[in-house]
């Protein structure tokens, strides 16, 4: 079947396409003509499906050409239903009927937008604040789909799988780890999302092109840095992001206020790198909040919006004239986008207008009347027009059509993928792993637990006290800090794989298992340190498998630990919380964990077993003590074996390690619903 779709997509592009079908829109349709766009792509027709060949040969064929369409696109939120303080009116609303109360519970965000862009161009979506600029982006993005009205196409195929692989969407916060540097960052980036048959050397190459396609030779081995570390500027850390999308070679490229925070100089160039982007062939779309005017013609076309829904579309620099035509006109000299954002918001100080603006509207809230006034106008005069030329604009070309359907192959395997996302996990991670103070805090506490209990023995009962007290303490030691050592991360991380998942760059799995097993070398790492300096000063048993089976058991708790505050970390998910839950989880299991309390109510019994500190530290006795070891041989009553020291009377020293495989599977346990919470949080979808 899909051989044959590929075959039926070859033949189309051997035979050249009829010029009638290639005629495309007219002066405000699509700048570059179809014709152009398609014959610049069919060098590249007998690759076009193997994704993967078109791919190697990146910056030499221009991209794979998308237009896009949309038409009447409306977005709604649901809302809690606005809550009347007026008693009558509220009980009113109750009695109104299903159908208005189901009305009243959506707020209208995009109130129908209508457009066309392609290939060659960048269109801005200009307006005030909270106008609806990103959520259209989103829209347009395929990043909301639920109550989204209208019609949208891509080649005149409607959103897929397919598409969504062709798209990059910058974001207005740039979401890159501080650790790494602005090579690294696009290194890994391009080895997790090129597909796996392209060379090393190949992926590197396509690094440095597009390096210096965003003029960042000078910062690349810089760090990205943020807050407290050094960084690069706004404006190459905004480069940096939107060279995070291009490096796959997306055809349509969103950008979300990418020069917010930029000064002007910085703004600009951005500006032009993008003109440089379009101009390769690539389909731009960005909002902007407030361009200065020479950023403003660089813009191909432009939808002013306002309140959601649109007052202009058409070629930005025909934008002045149109609202002249309806005799708005700035009376002292004006950027065009100040003027324009000044009548999106319906300021109209030094600004002459049309008097019929407030001709049948309530002169009380003039801005309200202007903005209603453009949206009319829009409505009569340049939606018909837009409408028009799409519909009579010829369809993209089938084989346009067919190809845009054709998934793009990413295909790195799940192996190599963990591989990556492991090295890269240690590259963001490792500073805090070998962090100096833990380093001195794990051997300050090793230091100072050794003479305490310098060289400890077991000849007494209360030197027996004594030694269990330290194990006791040890558990304790490792269960919190390997607790809170995880319950963070996810919380941290958030961010970074919501916005990588959105881009579908690797498999949830990769992610879990690869941070897990990073974080590991840690929680193995300060423990086995630890021990080291401990046990000898301590005075445990001097023989080497009692000293290992001991470190086996530190560690087991270390990973049964980390598994645990992975999991309240992916279960609340924030950062706050993850604190709180962690402590309180702490302090039942410790309570419970067999120290503090041996006798507990039969009723409460049951909490015991749910926690791993209890099983933590009955291994650690058991591997440590012998019941048959005799004590207080120098005592009036003779030798005792251990095994009678009331300190043991609950626990049975001579039972098999039972508790090592009751960690071993809470360990697994913990992880398993760690992931499935991480699965649930991490939604993707919105
Ligand atoms: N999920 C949502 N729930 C409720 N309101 C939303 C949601 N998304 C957007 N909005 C509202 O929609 C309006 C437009 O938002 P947005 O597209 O972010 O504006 P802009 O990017 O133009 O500043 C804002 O008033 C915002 O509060
Ligand atoms: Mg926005």
């Amino acid at each position: 079947m899909e051989n044959e779709r590929e075959e039926e997509i070859e033949d189309m592009s051997m035979s050249p396409p009829s010029l009638g079908s290639m005629q495309f829109a007219g002066s405000n349709g699509f700048g570059h003509s179809m014709e152009f766009m398609s014959q610049a792509y069919l060098p590249n027709m007998y690759t076009e499906i193997d994704i993967k060949i078109e791919d190697s040969n990146f910056n030499q064929d221009p991209p794979f050409p998308i237009y896009l369409k949309f038409e009447d696109v409306e977005y709604k939120v649901r809302g809690s239903q606005v809550a009347s303080t007026n008693p009558v009116k509220s009980v009113m609303s109750k009695v109104a009927t299903q159908h208005t109360m189901e009305e009243d519970r959506y707020k209208k965000i995009l109130k129908g937008m209508t457009g066309s862009i392609g290939p060659g161009e960048i269109l801005a979506l200009m307006g005030p604040s909270g106008s609806g600029k990103t959520t259209l982006l989103r829209v347009v993005g395929g990043r909301l789909v639920d109550n989204v009205k209208g019609k949208i196409t891509y080649n005149d195929v409607r959103f897929n799988p397919a598409v969504k692989r062709r798209i990059g969407f910058v974001t207005q916060e740039d979401v890159l780890f501080p650790q790494l540097t602005v090579e690294e960052t696009l290194i890994f980036s391009a080895f997790l999302r090129l597909p796996s048959n392209m060379s090393e050397q190949q992926k590197y190459a396509r690094v440095e092109t597009t390096i210096k396609d965003l003029g960042l030779e000078r910062c690349r081995h810089t760090k990205i840095g943020g807050g407290y570390l050094k960084s690069i500027s706004g404006g190459e850390r905004k480069r940096t992001s939107i060279g995070y999308e291009i490096l796959v070679d997306p055809s349509l490229l969103l950008l979300d206020e990418p020069t917010s925070g930029l000064d002007s100089t910085a703004a600009n160039r951005l500006l032009v790198t993008l003109q440089g982007l379009a101009k390769g062939g690539r389909t731009i779309i960005t909002t902007i909040h407030q361009p200065s005017s020479r950023i403003f013609h660089m813009f191909d076309k432009l939808l002013l919006i306002s309140e959601g829904y649109p007052i202009y579309y058409g070629k930005a620099k025909d934008a002045m004239q149109y609202f002249s035509s309806l005799r708005f006109t700035p009376e002292i000299p004006m950027n065009p986008a100040e003027f324009m954002l000044d009548l999106a918001t319906g300021q109209v100080n030094n600004i002459s207008f049309p008097q019929d603006v407030f001709k049948e509207q309530d002169s009380a809230d003039s801005s309200k009347s202007v903005i209603e006034y453009l949206q009319l106008k829009y409505k009569e005069t340049l939606e018909p027009k837009e409408k028009d030329e799409n519909h009579g604009a010829a369809n993209t070309p089938e084989h346009l059509q067919l190809a845009i359907q054709v998934k793009k192959d990413w295909t790195v395997s799940w192996l190599d993928q963990f591989f990556i996302l492991y090295k890269r996990t240690f590259r963001a991670r490792c500073k805090d792993y070998f962090d100096k103070l833990r380093l001195v805090q794990a051997l300050g506490i090793a230091l100072l637990l050794g003479l305490l209990w310098w060289k400890s023995s077991t000849n007494t009962e209360a030197q027996v006290r004594d030694q269990v007290g330290l194990m006791f303490y040890i558990c304790i030691f490792w269960t919190s800090s390997c607790i809170f050592g995880a319950v963070y991360v996810f919380p941290f991380e958030k961010i970074y794989l919501v916005k990588e998942r959105k881009a579908d760059m690797y498999r949830l799995s990769v992610y879990y298992v690869s941070s897990t097993l990073c974080d590991m070398v840690a929680h193995v790492f300060y423990p086995t340190f630890f021990m080291l300096i401990l046990y000898f000063m301590a005075g445990f048993k001097r023989t080497a498998a009692c000293f290992f089976l001991t470190l086996f058991a530190v560690l087991l708790i270390a990973i049964t630990s980390q598994g645990a505050g992975e999991l309240f970390g992916a279960a609340v998910m924030s950062i706050q919380r993850a604190g709180i839950v962690a402590s309180l989880v702490l302090m039942l299991f410790l309570l419970t964990g067999g120290y503090y309390v041996q006798h507990v109510p039969k009723v409460m019994q049951w909490l015991k077993y749910l926690s791993f500190v209890y099983y933590g530290f009955r291994l650690l006795l058991k591997v440590q003590y012998s019941g048959e070891e005799l004590y207080e041989c120098e005592s009036k009553r003779g030798c005792r074996t251990l095994q009678s020291s009331p300190t043991f009377d609950t626990v049975n020293l001579e039972g098999g390690l039972t508790e090592a495989w009751v960690l071993i599977a809470m360990a697994l346990c913990f992880r398993v619903f760690a992931y499935f919470c991480l699965r649930r949080r991490i939604d993707v979808r919105n």
